[in-house]
């Protein structure tokens, strides 16, 4: 594949429509002088009990207060479900596509609106209770969505769990989060695998001793396989929902009353429940999927990521049925039976909006361009990709192999804590430039900082991504740790919102991500903080201390490293061992790509690792490490050095 150039003729790529370029410019010019007239209007793509009469009421300073529609009241269920019944009631919500090719299931929006009922009044007969958490661990199934929809029916506090989780970092979810049930199943299946789910929750429930709080396990039959059932505690899913009534009042919730909490990895060890609240959370989904990716009516929408993280939050459930748009959830993986397999599902249900991440998209190039070509893809309108950097080089296959040069490619940058994309070319309106996530969308002011934090006013700079003005779905808090969230986020530059991101801006004003700036490493998408990993291989005896790295992977985006120095040189840990630790204890996705044993790692003199200087020694760029000035012992540096070039 030649090397694309990120010049004009590229830059050019989506042709800009005048009358589309000018509402998006009178939004962008409303926000900018009037924007809480902009808000409230925006508002109204909702249904309220209540509509609010306040838009905006946040601050950055002090304390640091988030706050939307507050006086507004309304129920998330209903602007997904009730509301579209008299219009599109028989059309198609959710289109599930099972792992096994041969199964498949729809449900109209009336369909969708009975089960999430019954689901609802399954969990009230449990006695679960609105401001209640409840706990859902299931795999991409419809009971998935029926669950969320369910806890939003009655006002109880959703809080997914990625399959991946190790019991342990389950438990402490559970533990953290306060749960009160749970909802499960016997297995996922996954390819040609299926991967234990119910026998996690005991063993999360029995390591941490959070059997005070959880109270009831649902467990759903998704794999045909016997789960061993707690009686009194556990139920089965089929049993407890299937008799109840498809009617249930919804609860009518505060606009900032908590919708849902999500986990996501920050720089210290222990994993963070981002919080997001009613009205702002769902105004949000709906405002950013209609503006960044809307589905032509009678098409389908597809985005690929797991329910468990935001993206699956708002571009799979709350964005697409809030807009009145048919979703597609897919159980199985891409390359199984046969690859092709999601080429063949974008032909099967007529897929107009496709949404994906990078390391997909970098899989998929591997497969070759004759592939995707055996199919018709007649159906895409627009292609989407988040969750890390898309290389130029990935942003032009995706064009002009998948989209065959007639669906624009959206990069959109977002993060568990902005609910929503933030950044976004809007197709028609403004030029695509590959690998660049462009601009911030109507309503959102990013801006760059220096690393003090302080504002740079040149147009063509790189630094470090922050944004001016609070957002609807902007996250509200850390779950019962007000003071993370004001530290990690509002002290580096002062009444701003510091996204942890650095970023570059061009002439005219987009911004390309050039990866994170604290200690955060992305996976495949998936963050992980390098604390966890460290925390994790720590509680292994043999361990005296450790320290992970993120360096480039060519699918994976980021691949981890760790660098171990054993308690006692007697008693030596293999590495594969102390790899093992990390993947039962974070969890798969987790699993380090090296493990090195060593005799010390590089510290500063006030006794800091030197984690910028190990990245680039197991990155074998050696070329340049920067200054070593710092180090309280240089000695130790030749040594890594010989080690990993050995290991190579
Ligand atoms: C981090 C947030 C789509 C949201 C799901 C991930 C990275 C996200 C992009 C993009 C470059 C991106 C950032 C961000 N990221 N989108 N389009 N280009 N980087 O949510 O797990 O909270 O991760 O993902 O580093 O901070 P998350």
């Amino acid at each position: 594949m030649s090397t694309p150039q990120t010049d004009l003729a590229i830059w050019n790529i989506e042709s800009v429509d005048p009358d589309k370029a000018l509402q998006i410019r009178a939004m962008r010019e409303q926000v900018q002088t009037d924007p809480e007239t902009f808000w409230l209007e925006q508002a109204k793509r909702l249904d309220w009990a209540k509509f609010p009469t306040v838009g905006n009421r946040s601050t950055f300073e002090d304390d640091v207060s988030i706050r939307w529609y507050e006086d507004g009241k309304l129920n998330v269920s209903v602007n997904c479900l009730d509301r579209h019944l008299k219009e599109r009631g028989d059309q198609t919500a959710l289109i599930w596509q099972g792992n096994d090719p041969g199964v498949s299931r729809q449900l109209t929006f009336r369909e969708l609106h009975a089960e999430v009922c019954r689901v609802a009044n399954a969990l009230k007969s449990l006695g679960v209770k609105r401001g209640d958490r409840v706990a859902i661990h299931l795999p991409m199934t419809v009971e998935v969505v029926a669950c969320m929809l369910a806890c939003a029916r009655i006002g109880a506090v959703h809080v997914v769990l990625f399959g991946g989780f190790s019991p342990e970092g389950i438990g402490e979810r559970l533990i953290d989060s306060g749960a009160v049930a749970v909802i499960t199943c016997d297995a996922a299946k996954r390819g040609a695998k299926t991967i234990a789910h119910k026998s996690v929750i005991d063993a999360a429930l029995k390591h941490s001793g959070s059997i005070g709080s959880v109270k009831n396990v649902i467990v759903v039959n998704v794999s045909d396989t016997s789960a061993p059932m707690t009686p009194g505690r556990d139920h089965s899913y089929a049993e407890l929902v299937s008799g109840q009534s498809d009617a249930c009042e919804p609860e009518i919730m505060n606009a900032e009353d908590v919708f849902f909490l999500l986990y996501t990895s920050g720089s210290t060890g222990k994993p963070k429940a981002i919080v997001h609240t009613t009205g702002g959370y769902l105004l949000w989904a709906a405002y950013t999927v209609d503006v960044t990716f809307p589905a032509e009516r009678g098409t389908t929408h597809w985005c690929t990521a797991d329910v468990a993280w935001i993206t699956g939050h708002t571009f799979v459930v709350y964005g697409p049925l809030a807009n009145g748009t048919t979703t597609l959830l897919f159980e199985g993986l891409m390359g199984w039976p046969q690859a092709g397999r999601w080429w063949d599902i974008i032909d099967r249900f007529n897929v107009s909006s496709f949404f994906t991440a990078p390391t997909a998209i970098r899989a998929l190039m591997r497969d070759g361009d004759d592939l995707p070509r055996q199919y018709s893809l007649a159906s895409l309108r627009r292609l989407g990709s988040a969750g890390e950097p898309i290389s130029p080089d990935a942003w032009l296959w995706y064009y002009e192999v998948i989209g065959q040069k007639k669906c624009p490619v959206i990069d959109m940058w977002w993060q568990t804590e902005t609910a929503g994309p933030m950044l976004s070319a809007i197709a028609g309106a403004q030029q695509l430039k590959p690998g660049w996530a462009t601009t911030g969308i109507p309503g959102i002011f990013p801006s760059l900082t220096n690393d003090k934090g302080e504002i740079i006013e040149n147009r063509e700079a790189e630094g470090c991504l922050c944004f001016d003005e609070s957002w609807p779905g902007q996250t509200r808090s850390i779950w019962g740790d007000h003071k993370r969230f004001r530290e990690t986020y509002f002290t580096f530059s002062k009444g701003r919102y510091f996204s942890g991101d650095g970023a570059r801006r061009d002439a005219d004003g987009n911004l390309m991500i050039t990866g994170r700036m604290d200690d955060v490493i992305n996976v495949s998408g998936h963050r992980i903080g390098t604390a966890e990993i460290e925390d994790a291989v720590a509680t292994d005896h043999s361990v005296a201390e450790a320290a992970a790295v993120g360096i480039n992977h060519d699918l994976k985006g980021q691949g981890i490293v760790v660098f171990v120095v054993a308690r006692s040189t007697r008693t030596l840990p293999s590495e594969a061992h102390l790899s093992k630790v990390i993947s039962e204890r974070v969890g798969r996705y987790a699993t380090p790509e090296r493990v090195y044993l060593v005799s010390e790692l590089p510290k500063t003199r006030s006794g800091k690792i030197v984690r910028r200087l190990l990245r680039k020694i197991a990155s074998n760029e050696t070329d340049n490490l920067g200054d070593l000035s710092s180090l309280a012992d240089t000695s130790i540096v030749p040594t890594l050095i010989t080690l990993v070039q050995k290991q190579l």
